[in-house]
């Protein structure tokens, strides 16, 4: 969602519109520009552009316009408040054009401050409850321009906002931006002759040398040569910011999905690396501040997630249940029951690809505040849950930009099932088939993938669809949810996913001739009911799509089978999704759409 990037330095505009190219993987629909370029004349109007569309659209309206400029704060805008406009575009300045806002989140109170700025003449231009920032800070600073005026009253300003927020101000005669969090991520980078600001650690790699993160609370003044700050918590440390920042590059794929989809052989080795013995005897997940002794003697583990990760967690459930006596809930963060649930000795872990997701940072601090412990399992090192939880274990899926979340999907179900291991009994007779299962499983990725898979056939049958059903059993229901969300995500065709078992109790009641059923069905223990379901289907007229790894099945009753490679059955979920996630990619091509950018949707969602 926004994004926020700002630079105090040479071509700090240049510089800044780079910062929000590195950004627009989080999604966006607009985008917009704020300059000075004499940091010292208190006259000079802050110079802005904004465009509705790419970063693409505003360098080009930009046109080489904000060369030389000493400040800058950027943005792009994913709407909440007002339409896609450029009016409502962010900066929004001050009616004097002395100053410029940038802000990520939600004021909630904004009826109540509009109403305020109103009767103290100030007019609004655009529709978003952004605007009113600027205009409360133009009323509270005035003419004042030193960092210590400006400080205080823009934490006077702050202090009246409720809500979550990332804010970013320039104000003329001012060499420096003025900066605050609140819920959304905000981190300073300096190098030894530019300081930047930015939504995203990784956006300032090669480009800054050490970052700050800044705490929930915090409001500060960041210039090249100081940063003030007002903190409840410790003053602001730099710590060395070292990597490589891997451009949204697509490579030899046409898009980041499939590329993200080809990458998990890889990114699965990242995930099991050092995490399973060679002997296939031993697996441990560290990181966690519990020991696996103390994890083995919990009273509940609760794990809170959305979307994608809320099914990875919903397998990592069965994983758990199956190799350990630790009872355990998956929650959609939005309806985690935090009260009923946590106390002293639960432990409830985010799982999350951003570790931005705000509904799953809601749900967290829920958990903390009612007692228990928490942790967190990410994708993105150092990310505000990451940071937030302290301890837990990282995904190594590398970053994924795409939307559809395809490898951290993979990730999250492989970090769970090493939880589930890190906590059964050394003694559980399934550990070491499970442990030698995983440790094949890249191999078995990459043969797959390089496999020629033809999709055509069944991406004909489905193009014209009203709406396609999924159905699975056991832990293969999940990958029924899974493979549904995505398709939907990038085709926009109604996808429904329901455990085979409800079939009868609603959902076959939308099948009709040609209605595309994707069936999951692998030789396991659910085969028998699922081959039953798959002939309920098809004589009323479904067109089933088999998805199986049985040699001898239910094909005489299918329009189609993909075949994926025989593994254990409780591996099996990791070989039914990718002919799934390749499938919605597949036709979300064929449908003329933006694979990686479906509509509507963003990688990030830092708003609830
Ligand atoms: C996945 O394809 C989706 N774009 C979405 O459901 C996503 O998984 C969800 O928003 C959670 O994101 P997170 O993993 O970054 O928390």
């Amino acid at each position: 969602m926004c994004g926020i990037f700002g630079t105090i330095g040479d071509d700090a505009a240049m510089r800044t519109l780079e910062g929000l190219r590195r950004l627009e993987y989080r999604g966006y629909d607009s985008a917009g520009l704020a300059a000075l370029f004499d940091a010292y004349d208190r006259n000079a109007r802050v110079e802005t552009e904004r465009a509705v569309g790419y970063v693409a659209d505003l360098a080009n309206k930009v046109n080489g316009r904000f060369k030389h400029s000493v400040i800058a704060i950027g943005h792009t805008r994913w709407a909440t408040h007002g339409g896609v406009t450029e009016v409502n575009a962010h900066p929004h300045s001050s009616t004097d054009g002395l100053m410029s806002v940038v802000h990520n989140g939600i004021i909630e109170n904004t009826s109540e401050l509009l109403s305020e700025i109103k009767e103290s003449g100030y007019n609004m231009s655009s529709e978003t409850d952004t605007e009113l920032i600027v205009h409360l800070l133009h009323q509270a600073l005035g003419n004042q321009r030193t960092p210590e005026a400006a400080l205080d009253a823009f934490s006077s300003v702050i202090e009246r906002l409720h809500g979550a927020w990332a804010i970013a101000v320039i104000v003329s005669g001012m060499n420096g931006i003025l900066v605050a969090k609140n819920g959304a991520p905000l981190v300073i980078g300096r190098c030894e002759n530019c300081v930047s600001i930015s939504s995203d650690p990784m956006t300032l790699y090669g480009s800054c040398s050490e970052v700050a993160y800044l705490d929930d609370g915090d409001v500060a003044y960041v210039s090249k040569e100081k940063i003030d700050v007002i903190s409840d918590s410790a003053d602001i440390s730099f710590a060395p910011h070292s990597g490589d920042y891997s451009p949204e590059d697509p490579g030899v794929f046409d898009h980041m999905m499939l590329k993200e989809i080809h990458d998990q052989p890889t990114a699965f080795q990242n995930a099991i690396a050092g995490r399973v013995s060679a002997d296939g005897k031993n697996a441990m997940l560290s990181g966690f501040q519990l020991n696996p002794n103390e994890l083995r003697n919990l009273e509940k583990i609760n794990i809170v997630a959305c979307g994608t990760a809320f099914f990875a967690a919903k397998l990592g459930v069965r994983y758990i249940r199956r190799l350990s006596n630790v009872p355990v809930e998956a929650y959609l963060s939005s309806e985690f029951p935090a009260d009923s649930v946590c106390g002293k000795n639960t432990l409830t872990i985010a799982v999350t690809q951003s570790g931005e997701t705000k509904d799953t940072l809601d749900a967290i601090t829920r958990a903390k505040v009612a007692g228990g412990h928490i942790s967190s399992i990410c994708n993105v090192i150092n990310s505000t849950i990451a940071r937030f939880t302290g301890n837990g274990a990282y995904l190594y899926a590398g970053p994924e930009y795409s939307v559809a979340s395809t490898k951290a999907f993979t990730n999250m179900s492989a970090v769970l099932m090493l939880l589930a291991l890190t906590i059964s009994e050394p003694d559980n007779a399934e550990r070491t088939r499970v442990i030698r299962g995983l440790r094949q499983m890249p191999q078995r990725m990459s043969n797959y993938l390089h496999s020629d898979i033809d999709f055509d056939p069944i991406v004909n049958q489905i193009a014209d669809s009203n709406t396609v059903l999924f159905i699975g059993r056991g832990p293969n229901s999940h990958i029924a949810s899974e493979a549904a969300l995505k398709m939907m995500e990038i085709t926009y065709l109604p996808c429904i996913a329901y455990p085979a078992g409800e079939l009868k109790h609603g959902p076959i009641a939308l099948i009709e001739d040609g209605t595309p059923v994707i069936a999951i069905a692998p030789d396991d223990s659910h085969y028998p009911k699922m081959e039953a379901n798959i002939r309920e289907c098809a004589a009323r007229g479904a067109n089933v799509i088999l998805v199986t790894n049985k040699e001898q099945s239910a094909e005489d009753f299918c329009s189609n089978v993909i075949r994926v490679p025989h593994t254990d059955p409780f591996l099996s979920p990791f070989m039914s999704i990718m002919p799934l996630h390749l499938l919605a990619y597949r036709l979300a091509v064929r449908l003329g759409n933006n694979v990686d950018r479906p509509r509507n949707l963003a990688k990030s969602v830092t708003v609830v």
